[in-house]
């Protein structure tokens, strides 16, 4: 057997831990899929050439699509002082990147909210979109070139949860009443639970979407970091921003640990190796001064949600 880590009273084998994952993914024929519209739409949305006409009239052929466009960019979160009415000056405005952002966020969360569910989806989401902003704060603080990336990462780092929550109701369902108040975490509880935990179930979910695989590492190891390989600053910026979200309650039911291990740790070694200048501060330092916006990042994270689920 391959040991790859060690947590509290049982051995970490990755291996085994993706292949239990693969079995509870091959027993589900109904698995959310992204329509065709969208991937068409992000990968032109990535590439910084495109015509922004061809991008509009692409967004407009499909009207759910054009309709959350619209009504996200017009929202309080993005803050514009003129009401945007079309979908190619919102594109202009907000540029590729963002509309990029929330045109996959509206798809994640539109394909699984309409599922039965054995935790609170919407604390989830509230969750999911709090590590998504304050990810994309601590990569500018921090000087990771991609925000954007940093806050959709952040959005979907616990995907997997989503999945499990919903094709193994009951039983996750129980896990999670049996950790309420206790001192286990959600991730140690799955490994017990189900053999492998939703950072191994949010890689399946990954791949099956042709996500590019940025996005699966940092689903896969933002609770062990070191064994990060494709983007170690990213899946740190979005390990020390789900701590610090944990921290401060917005998921549930959590039962966390407020003091750092040894992934927080190791990450904010990776975020002091690439911002130096955080050395003198110290990680409780840093995240209490994240403190200051977290309340208008609270604010906009429930505008978001509300935009999307209100369609
Ligand atoms: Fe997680
Ligand atoms: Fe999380």
């Amino acid at each position: 057997m391959l040991r790859v880590g060690e947590e509290e009273g049982f051995i970490v084998d990755r291996p085994a831990m993706m292949r239990e994952a693969q079995k509870l993914f091959t027993e589900v024929d109904d698995l959310p899929t992204i329509p065709t519209i969208v991937i068409n739409v992000t990968s032109l949305l990535d590439n910084v050439d495109s015509d922004p006409d061809q991008i509009a009239d692409m967004i407009l052929s499909d009207q759910v699509l054009a309709a959350r466009v619209i009504k996200v960019i017009n929202s309080p979160l993005c803050r514009t002082t003129n009401k945007i009415p079309s979908v190619k000056q919102a594109l202009l405005f907000i540029g590729f990147k963002k509309i990029r952002e929330m045109i996959l966020t509206s798809y994640f969360v539109g394909g699984f909210s309409q599922k039965k569910q054995s935790f609170d989806i919407q604390r989830f989401w509230i969750h999911s979109f709090s590590v998504g902003a304050i990810s994309r704060r601590i990569a500018h603080l921090v000087g990771y070139p991609d925000l954007e990336k940093a806050y959709l990462a952040g959005i979907l780092h616990d995907i997997g949860k989503v999945f499990l929550g919903h094709y193994c109701h009951e039983e996750y369902g129980r896990m999670l009443a049996g950790i309420t108040n206790s001192s286990v975490t959600t991730h140690e509880a799955e490994c017990r639970t189900f053999g492998t935990t939703h950072c191994e179930i949010g890689l399946c979910l990954a791949q099956r979407w042709n996500f590019p695989p940025v996005y699966g590492e940092v689903i896969s190891f933002h609770h062990k970091v070191e064994m990060a390989t494709e983007d170690v600053f990213l899946t740190s910026i979005v390990a020390i921003a789900d701590f610090y979200c944990l921290s401060h309650y917005t998921a549930h039911p959590v039962a966390q640990a407020s003091v750092p291990g040894v992934s927080e740790e190791y990450s904010w070694h990776t975020l002091v190796e690439n911002a130096p200048d955080l050395k003198s501060s110290g990680l409780e330092h840093f995240l209490s001064d994240l403190d200051e916006e977290y309340e208008a990042i609270c604010i906009e994270v429930a505008v978001l949600f509300s935009s999307i689920v209100n369609d």
